[in-house]
């Protein structure tokens, strides 16, 4: 596959390691594909990061069609970028791709394009503790029309972003509330999905919870409000009395994050004892009552580990740990981003060289 590449005549200054935030920049060049029916993907081509035109009428605009993924890539010990399993969120972008009636992608296509464009904007990998590149593959429906249907035409792009921790605490735990008011996915529906709709439904309900103080919500399931799901930006687990337990994935309504997918199988290599079940809220008080709530955490890409040292149900408010990072969920945490950096074995074979 050939990438054609025009060059960004204008790079930009970069921003210090310090000041990153999240998807706050962007780096000097982007990967651009087309799709249409008659060529399928086309014309991948690498070009200077910056505003494109579409018609007022482009699809997307209108009914939604739009799915994304979210990885990293890191420079490791020895000066050389690496990405954590980016082909766990090749094929999950072409997961969402299917149930939103998108062309499947060629994963050649995307591990080639994200390639060639790190590369390309290799120094813009921040190599301080805790940041790292984060990687926006995503997919537009680009036709111009009104009608409900799905689209013909369609644009990929990645585009890369320097980043530093998710969530303005870092690693100090974020207080979480739990709504049984607001739902985030039925059974049935796209909860499984990167699809931007799935975002775009959860910002009221965390809206709400952050002007009552709290940082993101904890969904429960649609039908009975009882079951935790996952968090506004990342899945969740629950240690209790030793045990790992987080939301099954057979609902369809959680969305496979490639993090938890890790967690687990880490936490079992360490001799944990993981339940991929239904939980429910009621469940994690009564453990919380009788002292066997031990940690809370949410993972993610962006957040990592995500230690959680509050939940609100109902203004029943409840403090894990002492509202402080516990011991496995900083164990994990370290682990996880020693195995991205290069400083912990990699025996999964997880880390691609880019
Ligand atoms: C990720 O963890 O990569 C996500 O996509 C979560 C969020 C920033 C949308």
């Amino acid at each position: 596959m050939e990438i054609r590449i025009v060059r960004n005549q204008n790079p930009k200054q970069k921003p210090a390691d310090n000041e990153l935030g999240f998807g706050k920049y962007f780096t000097d060049h982007m990967f651009v594909a087309d799709y249409n029916p008659e060529k399928g993907w086309h014309d991948p081509r690498i070009v200077p990061y910056g505003p494109f035109e579409v018609e007022p009428s482009c699809m997307v605009f209108h009914y939604g069609q739009a799915i994304f993924e979210g990885m990293k890539a890191y420079l490791n010990k020895d000066g050389e970028a690496v990405a954590f399993r980016p082909f766990a969120n090749i094929r999950r972008l072409n997961r969402s791709a299917e149930r939103l009636c998108i062309p499947q992608l060629d994963e050649d296509m995307v591990w080639e394009g994200l390639r060639t464009l790190i590369n390309i904007d290799k120094e813009w990998i921040p190599k301080s503790k805790g940041t790292s590149l984060y990687i926006r593959p995503f997919v537009i429906a680009t036709d111009n029309s009104l009608g409900v249907r799905p689209s013909d035409t369609y644009k990929f792009f990645i585009i890369l972003s320097p980043v530093g921790a998710y969530y303005k605490e870092g690693l100090k735990p974020v207080k979480i509330y739990v709504t049984d008011k607001y739902v985030r996915a039925a059974e049935g529906g796209v909860g499984f999905t990167k699809t931007a709709g799935n975002y775009a439904v959860s910002l009221y309900a965390a809206e709400e919870a952050q002007k009552k103080g709290y940082t993101q919500v904890l969904w429960l399931d649609a039908k009975e409000r009882k079951y935790v799901e996952e968090v506004g930006t990342t899945n969740i687990f629950f240690k209790i009395s030793g045990t790992l337990i987080t939301a099954p994935l057979n609902s369809g309504t959680i969305l496979g994050g490639v993090t938890r997918d890790s967690v687990i199988a880490l936490a079992e290599e360490m001799g944990y004892t993981v339940e991929q079940r239904q939980l429910s809220i009621q469940e994690i008080y009564d453990a919380h009552e009788k002292c066997e709530l031990e940690e809370v955490f949410g993972t993610g890409t962006a957040a990592v580990i995500s230690p959680v040292g509050v939940l609100n149900w109902n203004d029943n408010i409840i403090e894990i740990n002492g509202g402080k990072m516990g011991e496995f969920s900083q164990k994990m945490y370290d682990l996880i981003t020693g195995i991205q950096y290069g400083t912990e074995p990699d025996k999964h074979g997880w880390i691609e060289k880019i």
